[in-house]
């Protein structure tokens, strides 16, 4: 009988770690100075605002836009299309409104002496990016389990253990530490901060990375 419920055991173990897959969640061969990523945070929070787009515990501060157009980047244009299960149903909802990612290609010149834009232009090269966001989730707050059109890549800049990202089944932590990640948001996903500090990320739409 014991003999059994070891094997038992052992078979659960190997399974879980086959369901483990994290090829969803992948880090770049490009990494950044995490000193002058937060410094050029705390330079633009100086002369700028969190949009909340009208989420709760959730700010965005765009770093590009559509050329010389400043409303391309206010109110729901800070959170873009995605689609939701909101209720019991299960039944998929479409929110917001599309937009045109590849149009925002004009880096905003209030930020242009900061670290930011040095980044941007690195990305740049090396991605075709849509929007490029800060974004803030307060501590203690989640987004809705959703899907994006598109993959998203990630800089984290301010984070705590508790700030997880969920995609599909699959949980991970994203270090600040310089480090780029690209995540497959057009799977089913979540954020969260479990914190009791704001998380701050920078967020680029990614329109030409595939996913296996
Ligand atoms: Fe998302």
């Amino acid at each position: 009988m014991i003999n059994q419920n070891s094997k038992i055991i052992d078979l659960n173990v190997k399974k879980e770690s086959k369901i483990l897959d994290f090829s969803d969640f992948q880090k770049q061969p490009i990494k950044f100075d995490i000193s002058k990523l937060q410094e050029a945070y705390q330079q633009i929070i100086n002369i700028k605002k969190f949009e909340d787009a009208g989420v709760t515990h959730f700010g965005a501060i765009s770093l590009t836009q559509i050329p010389g157009d400043p409303d391309s980047i206010k109110g729901n244009k800070a959170r873009g299309i995605f689609w939701t299960k909101p209720d019991k149903s299960g039944k998929e909802v479409t929110r917001d409104e599309s937009l045109d990612e590849s149009a925002y290609s004009e880096f905003i010149t209030d930020y242009k002496n900061t670290y930011f834009k040095e980044v941007y232009d690195a990305l740049s090269k090396k991605y075709k990016l849509g929007r490029v966001r800060i974004l803030l989730k307060e501590p203690r707050s989640t987004l809705s389990w959703h899907r994006d059109p598109e993959p998203r890549l990630h800089i984290p800049i301010i984070t705590n253990p508790g700030c997880i990202m969920v995609i599909d089944n699959v949980a991970k932590h994203m270090p600040a530490d310089g480090s780029v990640w690209v995540t497959n948001n057009t799977k089913y996903h979540n954020a969260f901060n479990g914190g009791e500090e704001n998380r701050i990320h920078l967020v680029a739409c990614v329109l030409d990375y595939k996913f296996n």
